[in-house]
């Protein structure tokens, strides 16, 4: 018989279908001479009703075994289902348990946890309502980014994770050390510092974004995209900030940060729709469960254009506005998350686009603007997680990079191949990150980073 996602079942599953499921026991409701289990498979927020009959065979063994948790395959005939909430359930003809898991001791009972508790229990988690539905939508928002840049022609391109630069300049960066274990006596081995060396004896780092070499690819490919892990050691115990994370990083050659800002407007918007349209239950699931605006900002950023303002304007608004915050705001000074979320969420109500910030507080590579204080960057800063997207067109000019090189104390020697790409061939040329994880938390309201990647690196991170 074919074993049949319970997805499917639920959508397309006929009366007098026979059919086989695998999964885990949410419930169990045994109602004497019959029991109801609830049984869910991951592919869907909604259970599955089995129906175990008296008559069936090993009955009272069934019963005693299919406690939530455990895992077990079911043949059966769909039927109409009495209950309320459903269309069909399944009449059990056998079933078999594959592992059971003891009421006593497995910590997923039927009520709610906090997800501070959940996070204590992350090999387990996903088993629950709200982690199934946060990593099929992650799911959902990785397939939407990957069908919006393949139906417009970028490349995807897998740029390294071991890498020899700083792009950001930021200094936060994981060292990699290269370690033969086979080489140091077993006795030994507590002492690890003396037989670790640098990585093959250079210097190299965990990447913490992949844009200085996309540059590399759109120099050849004209528009490219990478999508992977980065890393940053930057020791922040904040709600949006992960020592690991993915970033979704185009690059666009022959694109100023015009070009950028509508890419980066398109892109959001198609991944909102993707995820409204494939993942409805889900959603609908965060909006009445995690929070009640979730809805309505995947229509708001579906059908409105984001506000575009530049660095200086949004200032000004800053010392106008009638808020206390906690961090001063004068011009020069980086935008606070506070200051980022009030612009989004209060005054302008939806994605606000950030352009021209001062030199001093933004990378290198960004193109220096005619008013030699300010550069082509924009950040896109979204209601209640402040920056979502980072981006610049890029510096293209050589005397003038090595100059801003110069003047941010790096060594344009370093990045000779870097500067390379502006000595043949240079173009004009913009590109993004989005931080992905930031922009699952933005799609599904969920209030901690640490909910929304399946294993969470921070600094007080983890079993695994
Ligand atoms: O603004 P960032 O640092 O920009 C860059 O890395 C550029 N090289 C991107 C580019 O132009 N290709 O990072 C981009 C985005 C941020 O807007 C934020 O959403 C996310 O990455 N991000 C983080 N997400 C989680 N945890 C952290 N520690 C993050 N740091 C940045
Ligand atoms: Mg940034």
């Amino acid at each position: 018989m074919m074993t049949r996602r319970i997805v499917d079942i639920l959508k397309n599953g006929q009366p007098d279908e026979s059919l086989t499921i695998q999964g885990w026991v949410r419930t169990k409701r045994d109602l004497k001479g019959f029991a109801f289990i609830e049984i869910n498979d991951g592919s869907s927020l909604s259970n599955l009703q089995v129906v175990l009959n008296a008559e069936m065979p090993e009955y009272e063994t069934l019963l005693k075994q299919l406690n939530t948790g455990a895992s077990v395959e079911v043949d059966g005939v769909l039927v109409p289902s009495q209950g309320k909430g459903q269309r069909i359930e399944l009449q059990a003809k056998t079933a078999k348990v594959y592992g059971e898991a003891d009421p006593e001791t497995y910590p997923l009972q039927k009520k709610r946890h906090s997800f501070e508790f959940l996070r204590t229990i992350g090999h387990l988690r996903s088993r629950t309502n709200s982690f199934g539905a946060v990593f099929r939508v992650r799911n959902a928002c990785a397939t939407a980014i990957h069908q919006f840049f393949q139906e417009r022609g970028f490349l995807w391109v897998h740029t390294p994770i071991i890498t020899r630069s700083d792009c950001e300049g930021a200094g936060e960066l994981f060292t990699v050390t290269s370690f033969d274990l086979n080489k140091v006596p077993k006795t030994e081995q507590q002492d690890d510092v003396d037989y670790a060396q640098d990585f093959f004896g250079g210097k190299a780092y965990l990447t913490v974004s992949g844009q200085l070499e996309a540059e590399i690819m759109a120099m050849a490919f004209s528009n490219v995209y990478t999508f992977g892990p980065t890393f940053r050691a930057e020791n922040s115990n904040t709600s949006r900030h992960l020592a690991e994370f993915w970033m979704v990083e185009p690059e666009m050659a022959f694109c100023d940060l015009h070009g950028d800002m509508d890419l980066a407007e398109a892109f959001l918007q198609h991944v909102f729709k993707y995820v409204m349209e494939t993942c409805s239950e889900d959603m609908e699931f965060f909006n009445q469960r995690i929070d009640d605006s979730v809805l309505a900002t995947a229509e708001n950023i579906i059908n409105n254009e984001f506000e575009r303002i530049t660095y200086t304007d949004a200032i000004a608004l800053l010392e106008k506005a009638p808020v206390n915050f906690e961090y001063p705001v004068s011009w020069g000074l980086d935008l606070q998350s506070e200051h980022e979320r009030y612009l989004a969420e209060q005054l302008f109500k939806k994605p606000a686009i950030v352009t021209d910030y001062p030199t001093g507080i933004k990378a290198f590579y960004m193109r220096l603007n005619d008013d030699q204080k300010t550069v082509r960057a924009m950040d896109i800063l979204a209601p209640k997680i402040g920056e979502i997207i980072g981006g610049s067109q890029r510096e293209e000019r050589l005397d003038v990079l090595t100059q801003r090189m110069q003047s941010q104390g790096l060594n344009p020697d370093d990045l000779w191949w870097y500067l390379d790409l502006r000595r043949f061939g240079t173009v004009p040329h913009a590109g993004f990150g989005l931080g992905f994880e930031r922009l699952v938390q933005f799609m599904t309201g969920m209030g901690n980073i640490r909910d929304v990647i399946p294993f969470p690196r921070t600094p007080l991170s983890a079993d695994f």
